[in-house]
């Protein structure tokens, strides 16, 4: 399943990116990437992704059945510019399910990688079995994103209002949006 990466990405700027699963050489990479994301951004992420004790758990406990992310690496010199994860349980009702969370370096924002990582992972999730995508965006904060997965045939199926806190104290709606998937062509 994962023999095809790493796959070459042109972004809409020219800059050459390599799409693979992430490896546990990534580390330190990664670490630097969370850092060039400005401090206010990592606060709506799930977790703190500015505690380098964090992300070493996730290279500890690296298990692609439960949580495959994925990276995208700029061919020059392997910056790690992106970062998306596909998360699953792996037994029982919500098996079919899959999360996604996606954060793309600012500089590298608006070229298209989100789109290509978010196409790429939708058939991944396809190939493993996943019936459903779901992915959370904080209203009036994310809304931009919410527009891309828009276009990807993402709907609205919740909306939690006033469950989420701004660092100025503030609360937003947590709008969960979900892709419906069908089996991957491949299979027929
Ligand atoms: C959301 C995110 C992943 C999109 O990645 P990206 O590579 O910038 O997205 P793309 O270039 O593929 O753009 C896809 C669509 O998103 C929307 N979009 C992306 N950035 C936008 C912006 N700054 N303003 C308005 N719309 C924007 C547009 O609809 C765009 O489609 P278009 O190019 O046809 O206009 C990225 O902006 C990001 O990391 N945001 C912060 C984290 C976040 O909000 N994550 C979502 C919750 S998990």
């Amino acid at each position: 399943m994962f023999d095809q990466y790493p796959k070459l990405l042109v972004l809409k700027d020219g800059t050459s990116v390599l799409l693979r699963p992430m490896k546990p050489e990534d580390e330190s990479e990664l670490r630097a990437f969370f850092e060039r994301i400005p401090e206010r951004e990592r606060w709506f992420r799930r977790e703190n992704v500015g505690d380098p004790t964090v992300i070493h758990k996730w290279f500890e406990n690296m298990d692609y059945r439960r949580v495959l992310p994925m990276v995208a690496l700029r061919e020059e010199d392997g910056r790690i510019i992106a970062n998306l994860s596909l998360h699953r349980r792996p037994w029982g009702c919500l098996s079919h399910i899959g999360h996604i969370r996606i954060l793309v370096d600012p500089q590298y924002r608006g070229l298209r990688l989100g789109t290509w990582m978010l196409l790429d992972l939708v058939k991944l999730a396809m190939g493993m079995g996943v019936e459903k995508i779901v992915a959370e965006f904080v209203s009036g904060i994310e809304d931009a994103a919410m527009r891309g997965v828009e276009k990807l045939d993402f709907f609205k199926a919740a909306v939690l209002e006033k469950h989420v806190k701004d660092p100025e104290g503030n609360y937003h709606d947590l709008v969960i949006m979900v892709k419906n998937l069908h089996r991957d062509w491949s299979d027929f």
